[in-house]
This record gives C-alpha cells, structure tokens and sequence, in this order.
C-alpha cells in the first residue's frame, strides 16, 4: 500500500522525516482495535445521521463501507498489515474513503482520535475482561474438582514454610478458588467503570455537534456516558485499574504455582504433575520438570511491568491528551494476554495434577503437628494456654530426643509434663480429632470444608 495520506496533513509543507514516522507509529500494536474502532464508528456515523449531519444515504454508504472492512479484515488477516498507516484510526478512514468516496470523509465530524481512541480501547478492554473473567471461572471449576476428586484428603498445612498443622487438600484448593473469586470481581468492578462511553467528548472541550451520546452509549452497549470531556479523552484509569486486578491475579496464580512446584518436588513428593504439562531435560533423562508452572510465576513479573509502565506513563501529564497516552495499549494488552494465558495454562495443569494422598498424609501425621492439639488439650483442662503452650513445648524436645512423634511418647512423659493429662489424649491427639476440631466457619474440619465446596460450587452457578 502506498504512503499513506496524513489525518492532519493540511497543515504540513514538509515531510514526516521517515524514522520519526515509523516512531509516531502505532498501527502495528493497535491494529487489534480494528474492530471495535469499527464499530465505534458505525454508531457515531448513525448519531452523526440522527443529529442531520449525514442525510440517510451518506450515512447508509458509510455503514456498509464500515461492514465491508469488517468482513474484509475477518476474511483475510494481511489486510491489517499495512507498513505506512498511522494508526488504527487513520487506516481505517482511509479504507472507508477508497471504498465509499467522499461520504468517508465525512465520518469524522464532530469527534477526535483522542475521543475515538479512548473509546475503541474501552469496547476492546470490555471484551477481554469478559473472556477473562470466564478463564477465571474455568480455573476455579478445576481447582473444584480437584478437591473434590481428593475429598478425604489431608496434607500438612506450613507457615514459614515448616509443617504448622494439618488441612483437608480441598482446604487448600479452596484457598485459591477464594483469591480467584476476588480476582473476578475485581474484574467485574473495573468494568464497570470501563464501560463508560468518552465519544462525544472530541479533542478535549466536547463536540459541537447535536450527537445523541446516550443514543450512541445504547448502541455500543455503555452503561453510561463520561461526565468531563477533558477527563474523558486523558482517562487512563480503566487501563490502570485492569493492570492492577491482572497483577493481583498474576500473583495469585504464582503463588499457586510455586506451592505446586514444591509440592511436586521429590523432597515433598505431594503432587504428580502429567506429561501434558511438564518437560523433561536434554542432559538429565530423570527429570520431569514444572516448566508450565515456572512460566506463569515468571510472567506475573511482566504483568506487574505492565501495571507500572502506565502508572509511570500518565503520573506527568498535563490534561488533556497527550502522545504518552499511545504508551497506553501494549502495556494493556500484553496485561491481558500474559493473564489470559496464564489462567488458560494454570486450569491444564489443575486438569493434569494428581494428589498423592497416602504420602502427604503421611506427612501430614508427622512433624508434631498435633503439638497445637495437645496445648489446646490442656488449655480446655483448665491450663492456662501459656503455660499449656510451655508444657508441650518440652513434651515436644522430649519426643525429639526419644525419636517419636507426641502420640507416640508413654503417658507416663507426658503426665511428667502436666499432670492434666489423661487416658483421652490419645484419642485428642489423632489426626481426625486435630482436623475435626477447627469447626467454626472457615476452618479445615471436614463438616465446614464440605459446606464450603458445596458453597463454592454453588458460586460458579
Ligand atoms: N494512536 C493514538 C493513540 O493511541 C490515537 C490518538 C491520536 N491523537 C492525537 N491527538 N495525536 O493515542
């Protein structure tokens, strides 16, 4: 295609010198919003049409043009690749004008790429917050059924890593359908906000024309339409805010990840990872490596880059529009496709994991995690919990010495201790009764981890 001719050209003697053009350029990146540029344009053409400034048949032609490029676009993918255009919105002006003639030209009455674009980059983020959220959604029903296929089981829960007491494996799942269920309405809040409609606002002061803009908001499915044109066109929040609900759900999913990752190790040996999603090592025939996880706890990184990069691109600028804002899409889109990837790689493997349960309860039942148990057991014998806390404490340094675990030491050590203990510590200190004890809503018991997976279940709809 031919050097394209310049949006903003009239103006102009000199030429564009042809490395700041190629900088200037943004088509290659934003080509993505072809479609919503395009539909955006469609609904302005029919306000454009309602406020008279199209008579029917201009407004017709310019309808069918736009339909036209849409087909055309679906139909064959190298259509967008045009080395010389500018950007999404003067490519496709351009097409309209080869295609329809002069009525192209009189599409953009009345608005601004600044309004355009704010508004083609919020249909976009719609969108893509919409399949997001179903990836979401997709990720939590396999972590569901993962517990579920695992109901029984146990393994041991950690704080700073060390074996702290144990939980039901569909504890643990549900712990990360919870941050995923906040990540969804998270996304659900933003947007909202990003549905808001900014055409109509034109370069920065509104536009002059009788433009219906809740007309134009009804057909382009906005709730409803910006308040401040100069807010408008320089909102960045909606991108920021998206960036920021990914980053929060990146992070999730990598710690996820790097729970997997050690769990899969042979020093834990908790989970199996399947072939479908692990790799082996060129040098290392033994290896079975969790590269799937590895990525997604890598690539929150970059999801977290994307959050900063616009933070930084828009904390300077004066209202209203600036070029800066142009820095706005790769951030963006690369948030939604890392996040959108991740969800998609992360619900593969949850499909492709299994829990060893015999090892990790076997874990479970060891490392004197029932400890709290037995301080629990005092403390409702009336020993003040510190002094119970104490007590177990050297009950704990005896059985290290002795090479048992707390069930395991006589009666008679543990009565040397504290002199509360009876023949029922025993039955106290068994897994079952550690478990069965945290009771009250949210706690590991099995009675309140089954509500919770029939909650959870239930949530998903
Ligand atoms: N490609 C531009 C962007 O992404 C479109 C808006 C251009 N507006 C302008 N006044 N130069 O921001």
């Amino acid at each position: 295609m031919a050097d394209e001719k310049k949006l903003w050209g009239g103006r102009f003697t000199g030429r564009a010198d042809e490395g700041f053009a190629a900088f200037n350029r943004s088509f290659g990146f934003d080509r993505r919003l072809f479609a919503a540029d395009v539909r955006a344009s469609a609904a302005h053409a029919e306000a454009l049409r309602a406020a008279g400034v199209l008579t029917d048949e201009e407004a017709a032609r310019i309808s069918r043009g736009l339909d036209a490029l849409l087909a055309r676009a679906s139909e064959d993918q190298s259509f967008l690749d045009d080395p010389h255009a500018e950007d999404v919105h003067s490519f496709i002006e351009a097409r309209l004008v080869e295609l329809i003639g002069d009525a192209g030209r009189k599409l953009h009455t009345g608005r601004s790429r600044n309004d355009q674009v704010a508004t083609a980059t919020r249909l976009w983020l719609r969108g893509e917050i919409d399949e997001i959220a179903a990836r979401v959604r997709e990720a939590q029903a396999a972590l569901l059924d993962l517990a579920e296929a695992h109901r029984e089981a146990v393994m041991p829960g950690y704080t700073h890593l060390q074996r702290a007491q144990p939980v039901l494996f569909a504890h643990w799942c549900l712990a990360y359908f919870e941050m995923l269920a906040r990540d969804r309405e998270r996304l659900a809040d933003a947007r909202r906000r990003t549905n808001v409609l900014p055409l109509g606002s034109a370069a920065l002061a509104g536009t002059s024309y009788a433009i219906d803009r809740e007309l134009v908001a009804r057909a382009l499915g906005f709730e409803s339409v910006s308040r401040n044109s100069l807010d408008a066109v320089s909102d960045r929040d909606f991108c920021v805010e998206f960036c920021a609900a990914a980053s929060l759900s990146m992070a999730h999913l990598s710690r996820l990840a790097e729970d997997l990752i050690i769990y899969s190790t042979t020093e834990f040996g908790f989970v199996e990872l399947g072939d479908a999603i692990s790799t082996g090592s060129s040098l290392m025939p033994q290896k079975k490596n969790p590269d799937a996880l590895e990525l997604v706890r890598g690539k929150s990184g970059r999801v977290f880059g994307d959050l900063v990069a616009l933070l930084v691109a828009v904390k300077g600028l004066p209202l209203a529009y600036n070029k800066d804002m142009q820095e706005d899409k790769e951030a963006t889109f690369d948030a939604a496709d890392t996040l959108s990837a991740s969800l998609e790689v992360t619900a593969t493997v949850l499909r492709n994991v299994r829990l060893r349960e015999e090892r990790a309860r076997e874990a479970a039942s060891r490392g004197y995690m029932n400890a709290t148990e037995l301080a629990d057991y005092l403390a409702r014998k009336g020993v003040p919990f510190r002094a119970a806390h104490e007590q177990v404490g050297r009950a704990v340094l005896r059985a290290i010495e002795l090479g048992v675990e707390l069930d395991e030491l006589p009666l008679e050590e543990l009565r040397a201790i504290s002199p509360h203990v009876g023949e029922d510590v025993r039955e106290a200190l068994t897994l079952e009764r550690t478990l069965a004890t945290k009771s009250q809503a949210g706690g590991t018991s099995r009675e309140r981890v089954a509500e919770a997976l029939a909650a959870a279940r239930e949530s998903l709809g």
